[in-house]
């Protein structure tokens, strides 16, 4: 199962679509590593690759959101630092547990999950929104 970003992911904010894509590109980079069991200290980098990203979109996200005085940038701001924490713990618990594949596919299930769901509820009403706008 690879971590691919699809079409019907698409928001329609160029910025934000792009940087999607790149999204699911490094969350399956940490996947591929668990599955072909990279070291521990590689997949910590994955771990590390992604919570970077992670950030320097959501605040590219937030910066788009408030340029457009988007109404619901608080509740965004508030779902993106739950997943950043949530990151954070699982690496921790990839670090406890040791090179553990149970945990990386664990955490890959959820982070596919939260993507999914985020872009395609919260993400597609920012889309909306700026449609509305022009
Ligand atoms: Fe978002």
């Amino acid at each position: 199962m690879a971590l691919a970003w699809t079409k019907n992911l698409e928001v329609g904010i160029g910025l934000i679509d792009t940087q999607h894509k790149k999204w699911f590109e490094k969350a399956d980079q940490l996947f591929e590593a668990g599955k072909n069991g990279k070291s521990k200290e590689y997949i910590i980098q994955m771990f590390d690759f992604l919570d970077e990203y992670t950030k320097t979109h959501f605040k590219d996200e937030e910066k788009y959101m408030q340029s457009i005085n988007y109404p619901e940038l608080n509740a965004q701001k508030q779902m993106h630092e739950g997943f950043i924490k949530k990151l954070a713990e699982l690496k921790k618990q990839y670090e406890e547990a040791g090179a553990n594949i149970t945990v990386i596919i664990s955490a890959n299930q959820f982070i596919l999950d939260w993507l999914t769901k985020h872009i395609s509820t919260a993400d597609k009403k920012i889309g909306e929104y700026a449609k509305k706008l022009k």
